[in-house]
């Protein structure tokens, strides 16, 4: 076992040291493109400024044969753009196919410095990880990459959402995961053949009616169990929860819905496969206006954060103050991103 005063070192000489705690970032959705895609290429200067983080996809979706033209568009992209305070994402393919290994090699040699974070999908195991995180650190460490670049997990097996907890320990590289709920449906067998969201038969039934009339059916959440396990597993670990893609691009009120329960429950983002998903996903995980307003009160109600008071007749304690800070501190970072809202806020 690797010894816990270990645990920080770089793992290849002249590499950067891992963060201790990762740097504070509004992440409220991972924007996807495909990096193959010359035309979108185009568009990239004016998609920068409207999102959070911006990811080139290498993985599914991207045709075989264009695997290689989507690596190196990846890397003109990351050349000819400035990306300021907007994350700067790739989605690898995954270590079992016959392109990670260059997908690695080549990005972080030519652009690694402007590189935050790899997303890894398939991940099964702390093996995959660590077998990236050596990877990465020869990397930095060949070619004087300055920032650790950061790993996410796509949670999307059945092993891998066994294994959840020590995904999310498994390395300080660590950044978060993503619901990865296409392959995950189909690494389950689940009876599904939509990208996230509900089905029509998967709910609960009212009981029978004593006058035989028609029953209530109320669709549930599939994927409930799923997020509320990776969100334990990050937040323990001190990572980030993401809800992943929603491939209903028409359904916006689904997407929404599907968007808020994760935010709920305390993932930070989601992925937009579609400019029309940049804002569903700005609207849902920016805090309500009056869920921070009040959330404030709370704070200046219990200036130390201890004792109770009551608020509209809501009792507050030392629980509820953390709880209000949750919100207020995301809203802080909103502020700094969308000054309008920061506004709104009252901050
Ligand atoms: C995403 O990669 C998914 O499989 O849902
Ligand atoms: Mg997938």
């Amino acid at each position: 076992m690797k010894l816990p005063a270990s645990f920080y070192k770089p793992l290849s000489i002249g590499a950067p040291s891992p963060f201790q705690e990762l740097p504070l970032a509004l992440e409220r959705m991972i924007h996807f493109f495909p990096a193959h895609n010359e035309k979108v290429h185009a568009k990239i200067p004016d998609l920068i400024p409207q999102v959070d983080v911006i990811l080139g996809n290498l993985e599914d979706a991207i045709p075989a044969d264009a695997k290689e033209a989507a690596r190196a568009g990846f890397i003109k992209v990351a050349r000819e753009n400035e990306f300021g305070n907007t994350g700067l994402w790739t989605r690898v393919n995954a270590l079992n196919s016959p392109w990670a290994l260059d997908d690695i090699v080549e990005i972080v040699s030519a652009v690694g410095d402007k590189l935050d974070v790899i997303m890894l999908p398939k991940v099964e195991g702390v093996w995959d990880i660590h077998y990236a995180d050596q990877l990465l650190a020869q990397l930095e460490a060949k070619h004087g990459v300055k920032k650790p670049i950061l790993i996410h997990a796509i949670l999307e097996t059945a092993q891998g959402v066994k294994n959840v907890n020590e995904i999310a320990a498994a390395s300080p590289r660590m950044h978060g995961m993503s619901l990865g709920p296409a392959d995950l449906a189909a690494s389950r067998g689940m009876k599904t053949t939509r990208v996230g969201g509900g089905h029509p038969s998967y709910g609960v039934i009212e009981d029978p009616k004593e006058d035989g009339s028609s029953r209530i059916f109320a669709q549930q959440d599939l994927w409930h169990y799923t997020v509320a396990r990776m969100v334990d597993a990050c937040l323990s670990n001190g990572i980030r929860p993401f809800y992943g893609p929603f491939g209903d691009i028409q359904d916006t009120d689904a997407c929404e819905v599907q968007f808020r329960n994760s935010f709920l429950l305390g993932c930070v983002g989601a992925w937009s496969l579609h400019p029309v998903q940049i804002d569903i996903a700005k609207k849902v995980f920016s805090p309500d206006v009056d869920e921070v307003k009040f959330a404030l009160r709370i704070l200046e109600a219990m200036p130390d954060g201890t004792g109770a008071v009551m608020l509209d007749g809501k009792m507050q304690d030392d629980a509820t103050w953390k709880q209000a800070k949750v919100i207020v501190d995301l809203a802080k970072r909103v502020a700094e991103r969308d000054p309008e809202l920061g506004k709104a806020y009252g901050l």
